[in-house]
């Protein structure tokens, strides 16, 4: 699928069907509703004068034009409260339109710019959104559907059109940064929405081959043996009851540029977690194939972020494996040593994330960032706390926290800070060890993050995204399963790193 941009008066596009914002709360309509509604004879007018259609946020209106104007059917499509008008707005509206779209089995229209007459936001931020919204509503996950695409119903092209030609050169940037950001955060989609017998760790390091490959990065995928000599008894145990071989994936983009910051992600790749001897309950576990999620999101952001070429040198780190149970898999009362030479307790083998992470927090060190990031569907006591609505953030540098705030604002991926307090270690020691990996009874994200500030020693976020990674509803711009949550909000916090 193609989305172009161009300038023009939408309204005189010949196309087989063109989309219109209306907003919920305006006095008239805009003026290419306007032109149209004169056309039509005021057919918009009266359908929101009856109340059929009120521009409510999602809301939709077919409008069927009998050759008064160039196109054949104008989809109206809501935009909400002006006064509430944001970059979601638009992504919600740009996505729910082009599901219908997709749905009516036509293969290209054109659509207004939502909001650029506004002067709300830059046309490069609403370009992208128009780009973020329309692609990632038609993301599809087809591989393993035999009758997929049977009926030809694909929407090929998408154009947008601004009305005002000087907002062209700003809107050509967002058309390119949306493009990246839709294709990093399908790849983060496609990635999760394959199943833990096809994404085995093996499988990510392999992807992550050809993503390195196709994009000029540096990739290093370190075996068992390696991870033996450095010492990531982490991940190696989590790995033991496991017939799949773990991998260490490190993907660098700038390897060379040693005046360009340095950045550290760090995503979890457990690509099944059956919770091993500590098995978890049958309900729901094939949720559980999404374990690997944040391990996509750092692979998602790497594509996004080289597609744009950001002056930053990044490193992701995706520890991967899968935690099964079987007669050599890690017992709880175990005790393992991490890269860092501690010693650590396993107290629930089902706590496996933080174990693989520690290791790789560890290695990040060799790099001596600027910053590290790491993102992980770690504990179930996140969705307790916060539900559907907010990633869960722990962080020990403020200037970090207020980034991600503002990226997250930006992408509606956002985030919440959860309090990092010293006394949450206290649940964390170990008689026999130097440390448990799991203790106390309530607030487990935090004591999540308590352990693995155990392993840091930079300026360092930790996010928390389990229960966001995988949805059963669709959403307007979210089909079902892989959400690609993680690709967009570490973009995001990049680009204003890098000042892009
Ligand atoms: N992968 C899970 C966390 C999770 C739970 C993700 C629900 C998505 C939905 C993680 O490995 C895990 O099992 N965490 C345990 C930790 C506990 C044993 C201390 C949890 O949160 O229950
Ligand atoms: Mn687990
Ligand atoms: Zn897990």
């Amino acid at each position: 699928m193609e989305i172009k941009l161009k300038t023009g008066e939408v309204q005189k596009e010949q196309a087989e069907l063109i989309v219109l914002g209306v907003f919920e709360d305006q006095a008239g309509l805009g003026q290419s509703a306007a032109a149209i509604d004169q056309a039509l004879d005021g057919q918009i007018t009266q359908i929101t004068v009856d109340g059929d259609f009120k521009g409510k946020a999602k809301e939709l209106a077919l409008l069927y034009t009998a050759g008064h104007t160039a196109a054949k059917r104008i989809l109206l499509v809501g935009l909400g409260k002006e006064s509430k008008f944001s970059l979601e707005s638009i992504r919600v509206a740009a996505g729910t339109a082009a599901k219908r779209v997709h749905e009516l089995g036509i293969k290209n229209f054109s659509t207004e710019v939502f909001g650029a007459g506004l002067d709300k936001f830059s046309q490069a931020d609403t370009v992208q959104a128009m780009v973020e919204g329309t692609g990632l509503a038609l993301y599809e996950f087809t591989e393993l559907k035999s009758d997929a695409n049977d009926n030809g119903k694909k929407v090929e092209e998408v154009t947008l059109v601004l009305s005002d030609p000087s907002g062209l050169q700003e809107g050509e940037a967002g058309l390119t940064a949306g493009k990246a950001i839709v294709a990093g955060t399908s790849l983060t989609r496609d990635l999760v929405n394959w199943p833990a017998n096809f994404a085995t760790p093996t499988f990510l390091a392999q992807q992550a081959q050809k993503l390195a490959e196709s994009n000029g990065l540096a990739c290093q995928v370190l075996d068992e043996a390696a991870m033996q000599e450095l010492g990531m008894g982490g991940l190696l145990g989590v790995s033991e009851g496991s017939d799949q071989p773990a991998k260490f994936i490190i993907l660098e983009y700038n390897a060379n540029r040693s005046d360009l910051d340095t950045i550290v992600l760090v995503g979890k790749g457990v690509t099944f977690d059956s919770g091993g001897i500590s098995i978890k309950p049958a309900d729901d576990m094939d949720r559980m194939r999404s374990d690997m999620a944040g391990g996509a999101a750092v692979m998602g952001a790497m594509l996004a972020v080289s597609t744009l070429g950001l002056p930053l040198h990044l490193v992701a780190l995706v520890p991967t494996t899968e935690n099964m149970p079987d007669g050599r898999a890690l017992k709880p009362g175990d005790i393992l040593r991490l890269m860092n030479g501690k010693t650590v307790e396993v107290i629930n083998t089902d706590a496996e994330g933080r174990l693989i992470l520690a290791d790789a927090l560890c290695y990040a060190a060799r790099y001596n960032p600027k910053a590290v990031v790491d993102i992980a569907t770690l504990t179930g006591a996140r969705t307790v706390a916060l539900g559907d609505q907010a990633i869960g953030l722990f962080s020990n540098d403020d200037d970090l926290v207020q980034r991600f705030v503002t990226a997250g604002q930006k992408t509606w991926e956002r985030v919440w800070q959860l309090p990092l307090f010293e006394e949450y270690a206290d649940n964390l020691q170990s008689f026999a060890a130097d440390m448990k990996h799991q203790g106390g009874k309530g607030g487990g994200a935090c004591i999540a993050a308590a352990f693995l500030d155990k392993f840091v020693t930079y300026p360092w976020v930790h996010l928390d995204v389990a229960g966001l990674v995988s949805t059963e509803t669709e959403r307007p711009y979210t089909p079902r399963w892989a959400t690609g949550l993680g690709a967009r909000i570490l973009t995001q916090f990049l680009r204003d790193w890098a000042g892009k």
